[in-house]
């Protein structure tokens, strides 16, 4: 199974145990910083055996739990089984695991949602407490011991650098042929000694290609032979072909005052079915030779390399379909010319989305409609995933979209509503909202401006007169003119709505 030459360091050969070895090695409430992001590059089989161990010593009576690290969501193989043995404590910095997520909702597991950029600092910083072990895949170890990352990178520098102990997966399944596609930067310091970062286009190279660590913290390397998540994407429907009509056009608008050249800028797009949507709208528009500086390369990214629509992508981790990957693998040579993959505190970089003037597009729960966006509660009090990236590129964006459908649970909610139950976004951060109804461009348009646009050309036709008379009746209120409000009913809003999403009446 194992390719005999994929563990090329001797010293670290000899640490090759079983998972459940391995997972003999983490002790009960460490802080565990495991590879993965956005269901790639996670590691397999030693979470597995950890929840086996975890579900042993529970019936035993016994607590086991720990505090989970990771880049971003994992899988069934990581947070699943985790989560189903009762095994997580505390979660870190973002997640998208149905268990995981009802854990959290009913108060089982603690969660810290952080933007995706601030966590290597925030380990560096202290601010999270102590790492006491890394579990990081990587495609190969060299003869010298440095690691050659796997399809994601996500914080496994900090988690390499930071932790007491490590433990490698192996993973002989990942294609040997990432070797090269990696960029590790290792300049970054903490204040007062922090160094511009010298990247000014998205495809320079700042780093090297490998992961380094201390050898002699290595206390185990598994060896294994199993697929990323590999989720397909559903097709783009009626709605997200709309939403990327309008954001084409918009941008076509855009190059022809003047404001974007040609060729835009680089594009950054989240993570969901409507992000990948849109990029198959821009793989068959009219703009070329276009970049994109972004967090997670879907099947849609690769789609547009493949076309030549996209002349390269920076990202952190590939998080394609079984039918992409299969086409990833084939055309290996051709996609590492053009991709490379960063430490998520450099993909992710206020610093460098600013200067690059990124494009940012991420979806959305609700907008209200004076701007203000809610990426990760429904009815402001259940997570659903977390705010990821979105933070790092829409606040430093060249210009910022958020989209959504216009109603969510079949028509019954409208996405538009007076005021956002949880903000993610403020107002101050929030250019472009989109729905399939519209496009509601809020750039320099003041507060009352802006809730006439955003009625008027994204709350779908069900919504329009009920926001439109909110808005109205607020104008009239005694309440202050620059935001007009009435905040216990905007406040009541949400709560017209049962918890299946069905309306009910006034
Ligand atoms: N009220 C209640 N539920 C809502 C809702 C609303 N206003 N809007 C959406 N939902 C529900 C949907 O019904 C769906 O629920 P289901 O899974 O039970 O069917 C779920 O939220 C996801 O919505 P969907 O329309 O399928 O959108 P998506 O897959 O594009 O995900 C986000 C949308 C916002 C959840 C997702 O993009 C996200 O987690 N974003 C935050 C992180 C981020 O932006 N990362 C990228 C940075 S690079």
């Amino acid at each position: 199974m194992q390719t005999p030459d994929s563990i090329r360091n001797p010293l670290l050969k000899s640490k090759v145990m079983s998972a459940d070895a391995a997972a003999q090695l983490i002790p009960a409430g460490a802080r565990v910083g495991m590879s993965g992001f956005t269901g790639a590059g996670y590691p397999k089989a030693v979470p597995a055996a950890l929840a086996a161990r975890m579900e042993r010593l529970h019936a035993a009576g016994e607590d086991f739990q720990i505090g989970l690290w990771t880049g971003a969501s994992t899988a069934a193989e990581l947070d699943g089984v985790l989560a189903k043995a009762k095994g997580i404590s505390m979660r870190l910095p973002y997640q998208s695991d149905p268990t995981v997520r009802q854990q959290i909702n009913s108060g089982e597991s603690q969660y810290t949602d952080i933007h995706l950029s601030h966590v290597g600092q925030l380990a560096w910083f202290g601010f999270l407490g102590h790492l006491d072990v890394a579990v990081v895949e990587v495609a190969g170890i060299l003869p010298d011991g440095r690691l050659i990352p796997s399809t994601s990178i996500g914080n496994n520098k900090t988690w390499l650098d930071l932790a007491d102990k490590i433990i490698l997966e192996v993973n002989s399944l990942q294609n040997p042929a990432l070797e090269g596609m990696h960029d590790i930067y290792y300049g970054t310091r903490v204040p007062p000694y922090r160094q511009p970062i010298p990247l000014v286009h998205p495809g320079d190279r700042i780093g090297g290609p490998y992961l380094r660590c201390d050898l002699n913290k290595v206390v185990a390397v598994v060896q294994t032979h199993q697929s990323d998540r590999n989720s397909a994407f559903a097709k783009p429907d009626d709605n997200s072909e709309r939403i990327a009509a309008h954001i084409i056009d918009f941008l076509q608008h855009e190059v022809k005052m003047g404001r974007l050249p040609a060729n835009l800028l680089p594009l950054q797009s989240g993570v969901g079915n409507i992000a990948n949507a849109v990029l198959s709208g821009l793989n068959s528009g009219p703009f070329d030779n276009l970049t994109a500086y972004t967090e997670v390369l879907q099947d849609g990214m690769l789609e547009m390399l493949k076309s030549g629509k996209l002349k390269m992508a920076s990202a952190t981790a590939l998080s394609f379909s079984p039918d992409a990957l299969a086409e990833f693998n084939t055309n290996v040579e051709f996609y590492r010319q053009r991709i490379v993959l960063r430490p998520q505190e450099m993909s992710n970089h206020p610093e460098l989305v600013r200067r690059l003037g990124v494009i940012a597009m991420n979806a959305m729960i609700e907008a209200d409609i004076y701007g203000n966006v809610n990426s990760t509660h429904v009815m402001g009090t259940s997570i659903m995933n977390g705010i990821g990236g979105s933070g790092d590129f829409a606040r430093n964006a060249y210009l910022s979209f958020f989209m959504t459908p216009s109603v969510a649970k079949g028509g019954a909610i409208s996405c538009i509503v007076p005021m956002v139950s949880h903000v993610d976004h403020t107002e101050h951060d929030v250019e472009v909202i989109v729905t399939e109804q519209g496009l509601a461009d809020l750039r320099g348009l003041s507060p009352t401006q802006r809730a006439r646009t955003v009625i008027e050309k994204c709350a779908h036709p069900d919504f329009k007169d009920a926001l439109r008379d909110y808005f109205e009746r607020s104008l009239q209120s005694k309440a202050g003119k620059h935001t007009p409000h009435m905040l216990q009913e905007a406040l009541s809003w949400h709560q017209r709505f049962t918890e299946t999403g069905q309306m009910l009446p006034k």
